[in-house]
C-alpha cells in the first residue's frame, strides 16, 4: 500500500474538544493537558481560540492558556482567531502561529461567525496580511467542505475556489474541515483529488469529525493521496458548537495506532498520549469515544483485577 513515510498529527483537542465540553475546565487544567500532549511527542498544536467569550464562553480564559503552556523549540502552537481583535489578543498572548477559519456553505458560515463568507473573507484582509508582517504563520480551515448541517450537500468546488483564495492572501496551509462527519471515502478521493489538482499536497491538512465512523477511512484515502497532515483531537475529544450534530473528532490514538500499526512514523509516544487523554476525561467529567482509549483503559483494569487476585 502506497504511504507517506511519516505524518503529522496536528493536535486540536484543548481547542476543538474544549470549545464543546459543557463543564468549565479550569485553566490550569488546560495548561497541564497541552502540557501533557507536548510531552507526548506532538509538535503541532491548537491550544485555543481567540474569539468573543460571548460565543464561546469555553474558551475565555485563551490568553491565560496561552502564558501559561511551556513551549519547548521545535513545537508549532496555533490559535483560532476570528478578526483583527483575536489576532491583536494572541499576538500579545505570544502566539506565533494563528489559524483563521470560516465554511464553504453559506448557513453554517453565518451561523459560526455572523458574517457571509465574502464578509468573512473581507476580515481575514485584516489578519493575514498583518500576522504574516509580525512574522506569524497563518494556518486556514475550511468547515463543510463534505457536507453542511443547515445546507446538506455541499458543492466541493466551493472549498476548491476558498483553498485557491486563501493560499493566494498568504496562508501557508489549509485544513478541509467534516465539521459534522459525514464524509466517506469515495467523497473524500473526489475532493481531495480537486484540492490537489490546484494545490500542492503539503498546503493541505485533513480534518474529520468521527460522527458515522469514517474518520479513519477518510485519513487513509487522503494519505494514499499524499496528504502528509492530519487534524485530530485527544480521545476524540470535541464537535462544533455551531454545528448540531458535530461529534468528537478522530481521536488521536485511534489514528496514531493505525499509522505505526502501518509503519508511518508520527514521532508520537501513543502511552503517554493515552495518559493524557486518560486525564482529560477526568477534568471533562465523561469518557471520551477513542476507541484505542477504551481497549486500553479495559486492559488495564484487567492487569489490575487480575494482580489483586494473586495478591489476596
Ligand atoms: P459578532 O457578535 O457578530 O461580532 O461576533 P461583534 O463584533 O458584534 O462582537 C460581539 C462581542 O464579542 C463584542 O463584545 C465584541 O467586542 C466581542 P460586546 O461589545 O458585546 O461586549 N468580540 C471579541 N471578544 C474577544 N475576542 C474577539 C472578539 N471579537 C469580537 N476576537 C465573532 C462575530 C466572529 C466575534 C463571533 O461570531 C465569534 O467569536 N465566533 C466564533 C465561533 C467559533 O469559535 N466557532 C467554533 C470554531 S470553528 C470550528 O470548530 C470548525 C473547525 O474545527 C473546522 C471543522 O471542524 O470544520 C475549525
Ligand atoms: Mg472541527
Amino acid at each position: 500500500m502506497k504511504l507517506p513515510a511519516e505524518v503529522t498529527i496536528y493536535e486540536v483537542g484543548p481547542r476543538d474538544g474544549l470549545q464543546n465540553e459543557a463543564r468549565n475546565v479550569p485553566t490550569a487544567d488546560k495548561i497541564r493537558f497541552i502540557d501533557s500532549l507536548v510531552a507526548s511527542g506532538i509538535r503541532s498544536i491548537e491550544i485555543t481560540s481567540f474569539v468573543s467569550p460571548k460565543w464561546i464562553p469555553q474558551l475565555a480564559d485563551a490568553a491565560e492558556v496561552a502564558r501559561g503552556v511551556q513551549r519547548p523549540p521545535g513545537v508549532l502552537m496555533s490559535a483560532l482567531v476570528p478578526n483583527r481583535r483575536g489576532l491583536d489578543t494572541a499576538l500579545a498572548s505570544g502566539m506565533k502561529v494563528v489559524a483563521v477559519f470560516l465554511s464553504a456553505s453559506e448557513t453554517h458560515n453565518k451561523k459560526n461567525v455572523n458574517k457571509t463568507i465574502a464578509e468573512t473573507l473581507a476580515a481575514f484582509d485584516e489578519v493575514v496580511p498583518a500576522a504574516r508582517a509580525a512574522n506569524v504563520q497563518v494556518r486556514a480551515y475550511v468547515s463543510t467542505v463534505f457536507g453542511c448541517p443547515y445546507e446538506g450537500d455541499v458543492d466541493p468546488q466551493a472549498a476548491v475556489d476558498l483553498v485557491g483564495k486563501l493560499r493566494d492572501m498568504g496562508v501557508y496551509q489549509v485544513s478541509l474541515g467534516d465539521t459534522i462527519g459525514v464524509a466517506n471515502p469515495a467523497q473524500t478521493e473526489d475532493v481531495i483529488g480537486r484540492v490537489l489538482a490546484k494545490h500542492p499536497a503539503e498546503a493541505i491538512a485533513v480534518h474529520f469529525h468521527d460522527t458515522q465512523g469514517t474518520a479513519l477511512a477518510n485519513c487513509l484515502v487522503s494519505m494514499q493521496m499524499g496528504i502528509t497532515t492530519i487534524d485530530a483531537s485527544a480521545g476524540g475529544l470535541g464537535g462544533c458548537p455551531y454545528a448540531p450534530g458535530a461529534s468528537g473528532n478522530l481521536a488521536t490514538e485511534d489514528v496514531v495506532a493505525m499509522l505505526h500499526s502501518m509503519g508511518v512514523k508520527t514521532g508520537i509516544d501513543l502511552d503517554k498520549l493515552t495518559e493524557a487523554s486518560r486525564t482529560a476525561s477526568t477534568f471533562v467529567g465523561h469518557e471520551l469515544p477513542s476507541k484505542y482509549l477504551k481497549a486500553h483503559l479495559g486492559k488495564q483494569a484487567r492487569a489490575r483485577r487480575r494482580a489483586e487476585k494473586l495478591g489476596s
